[in-house]
């Protein structure tokens, strides 16, 4: 099957490739389609957003879209930045200026840290119809400084206790493991290896088997 997932975050790719490798996909990003103008996220929900951008590049590209929807979201700051992730502040604010103004805001708990969670939410659509949902996350904790390279977005300031660093500290090996967003996709390769098991059909010609949802 062709899917396109609707995204050209080359990190979130990275995360997500591995875990669908040994299904019978062919995934493809916006980057192989024809380009588009990105649809306004005005969901207030991760679930809305998600649906909303799976609806949008299905109806623009005639693919089976899987879209996706994540953020960071700090319960001691009313859930913010959440939704508004990608553009807490300003669309290209530098997220060494966001990480300042979250520690400014969470400076009254002192050397409490705050819960944090990042959460993903993913939408498969194809024309107008909506094939699977689902809405992961993980839990953390906000470090008490910004720590690590690796990743992108708000990673450095992620603290995840189970493993005792910043997600920004992760290999790539390990953030697939944890994240929140490896996770959906997870849910996903199990429905659509299991609920929606594909159908193999020999094609007589090549004798070779097609697989189709
Ligand atoms: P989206 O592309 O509209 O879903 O925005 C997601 C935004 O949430 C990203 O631009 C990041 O700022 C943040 N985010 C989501 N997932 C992660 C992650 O795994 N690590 C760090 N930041 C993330």
């Amino acid at each position: 099957m062709r899917l396109l997932f609707a995204t050209t975050n080359a990190n979130k790719v990275r995360e997500v490739r591995p875990v669908l490798a040994n299904l019978p996909i062919e995934l493809l990003t916006l980057q192989d389609v024809s380009p588009v103008e990105e649809p306004e996220e005005t969901g207030r929900t991760f679930w809305e957003n998600a649906r909303l951008k799976a609806l949008f590049y299905a109806a623009a590209s005639g693919e089976t879209v899987i879209a996706e929807d994540s953020g960071l979201v700090i319960p001691a700051l009313g859930g913010a930045p959440g939704v508004h992730s990608a553009r807490f502040l300003g669309a290209n604010v530098p997220y060494e200026t966001r990480f300042a103004e979250i520690f400014r805001r969470l400076a009254p708990f002192g050397e409490r840290r705050p819960n944090a969670s990042f959460v993903t939410a993913i939408c498969l659509a194809r024309g107008a119809e909506i094939l699977f949902e689902a809405e992961t996350a993980i839990d953390g904790v906000i470090a008490s400084a910004p720590a690590g390279h690796n990743g992108f977005g708000y990673d450095p300031i992620f603290y995840y206790p189970p493993l005792k660093k910043t997600t920004g500290e992760l290999t790539i090996e390990e953030k697939i493991w944890v994240s929140h967003r490896a996770r959906a996709f997870r849910d996903f390769a199990r429905w659509y290896g299991v609920t929606r098991s594909p159908r193999r059909h020999e094609d007589t010609k090549s004798k070779k088997f097609r697989y189709c949802v």
